[in-house]
């Protein structure tokens, strides 16, 4: 695993952001939302294509959290809270940016992250740069949604929309023991929505005020916390890595003292060199005891291990924090290569095969011709039963490789004249552009072997 050693490098990609959001636009992967209505700001929609990848992070996360492991539970708890849950974990005292406000420009900053943002009249220049520059103090701004909860507007009725899934796995703890029958160490893990009023998005996916979160809580002997805390660090890397990003692009910076959580006594981002520089891609904490002894004292329900041996101990907590919205643009950004193959040039995104939201396209070589569509048609009904797969008869073929080449597509079958005669057809890489000839009869299993196959970026 590479050492932070390194400082903000320039990566040599040919990608950019631009050219991610406009790609993201032309194939339907990601909309900006409500758009007929002028959009809102750093809101987003996601399209077909990008509900499929996003469904495909999700479920390799799944896999790996719960699916591959005897330790880890599932959970879905509901976003809208009791209050009180917000009190305990000190988000509502506590959940804020500091915010400044230009009276010149009549822009707001995050009073920390003014070296990052730029100014509203000189965007070469950091906010305070410039002699018009006109700041006010900082002061607290709470990043909590409220809404009402019922019909009757008074304050027994305020509620928050959660700003972390975690909560709703902290106030199920005695459950999850009981029913699970589960021992430290074991962990609950849980995807689902989270909102925070955020003072500055942007980065397109990658800050924004409504955002799916994947949290897992692992509950330790407190002894057993450091060691814990070091083996979810290399657990979480290795997933980025399995999953094909770049090892040049991915590393784990540990914070400073002054960075952490109040919850926290250590914590390590994982961090993808992202176009607009490294930047969190999931953080990974030691949570100590805080948060279940706090929900033990503000419900006086008394959240604790007792072992049949009478062994009794508050655990400590190891989460893993990561955001599916996050991964999903470090995979596309990652994969995203442009390339001159036959004198034309072609963007390729190299999602691992997994990843990718369309495993496979059949297409006749001929659109017209109908025998060919028939013998297409009835591959593509067959592969459809298990995995997402395209047909496409629309335009040349070149086209159609270069639009499956866009959204991520490893392979595609086509069904020529040949087929016609010898029932085999061609299979094309995305990456390789290498072409062989499989029996129509063996394309399923080729399918489910080339998916069980570890995958390493083409791009090193
Ligand atoms: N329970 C700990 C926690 O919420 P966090 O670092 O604030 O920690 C965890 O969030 C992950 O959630 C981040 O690493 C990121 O992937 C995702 N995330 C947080 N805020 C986000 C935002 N505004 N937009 C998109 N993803 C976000």
């Amino acid at each position: 695993m590479p050492a932070v050693t390194e400082t903000e490098h320039p990566t040599a990609d040919v990608v950019t952001m631009d050219k991610i959001v406009s790609l993201c636009r032309r194939r339907g992967f990601v909309f900006p939302s409500s758009e007929i209505y002028g959009g809102l700001g750093s809101a987003y929609d996601y399209g077909h294509y990008g509900v499929l990848a996003k469904n495909n992070v999700k479920a390799r996360w799944l896999e790996a959290m719960v699916q591959e492991r005897d330790d880890i539970v599932a959970l879905d708890s509901a976003i809208i809270l009791n209050p009180r849950v917000w009190e305990a974990s000190g988000h509502v005292e506590g959940f804020s940016d500091p915010l400044v406000d230009c009276r010149t420009c009549k822009l707001r900053f995050r009073a920390d992250k003014l070296d990052e943002s730029q100014c509203g009249r000189k965007p070469s220049k950091h906010p305070g740069e410039t002699p018009e520059c006109d700041l006010t103090e900082p002061r607290a701004f709470h990043l909590m949604f409220e809404t009402r909860v019922g019909a009757v507007e008074d304050s027994g009725s305020k509620a928050y929309l959660r700003p972390e899934t975690a909560q709703g796995i902290f106030v199920n703890f005695k459950n999850v023991l009981q029913l699970a029958r589960r021992k430290p160490p074991f962990g609950i893990a849980q995807i689902g929505k989270s909102f925070r009023n955020e003072i500055t998005p942007g980065n397109f996916l990658f800050r924004t005020r409504e955002f799916e979160q994947m949290e897992m809580e692992y509950f330790v002997p407190p002894a057993e916390a450091d060691k814990w805390f070091e083996y979810w660090i290399e657990e979480r890397y290795g997933w980025y890595r399995r999953y094909g990003l770049r090892e040049s692009h991915l590393r784990v910076r540990p914070h400073e003292a002054d960075e952490l959580a109040h919850y926290a006594a250590a914590a390590s981002d994982v961090e993808y060199l992202f176009p607009f520089g490294w930047s969190e891609l999931e953080g990974i904490a030691n949570r100590t005891d805080f948060d279940l002894k706090q929900h033990t004292d503000f419900s006086t329900t008394t959240l604790e291990y007792v072992g049949q041996d009478g062994e009794r101990y508050v655990p400590y907590v190891i989460e893993p924090a990561a955001g599916p919205d996050r991964a999903f643009l470090a995979f596309l950004v990652d994969g995203y290569d442009e390339e001159e193959v036959a004198g034309r040039q072609r963007t390729v995104v190299r999602l691992h095969p997994r990843i990718a939201p369309v495993k496979a396209a059949v297409l006749p070589l001929i659109g017209r011709d109908s025998g060919m569509v028939e013998k297409a048609r009835g591959l593509q009904q067959e592969l459809r039963r298990h995995e997402i797969v395209e047909y496409d008869d629309n335009g040349a073929i070149g086209r159609r490789y270069r639009r499956q080449d866009e959204i991520g597509t490893p392979w595609a079958f086509t069904v020529d004249e040949q087929t016609l005669a010898d029932d085999t057809v061609t299979v094309r890489d995305r990456d390789s552009l290498a072409q062989e000839r499989l029996p129509i009869g063996g394309v399923r299993p080729w399918l489910d072997d080339a998916l069980a196959r570890d995958w390493k970026t083409p791009k090193g």
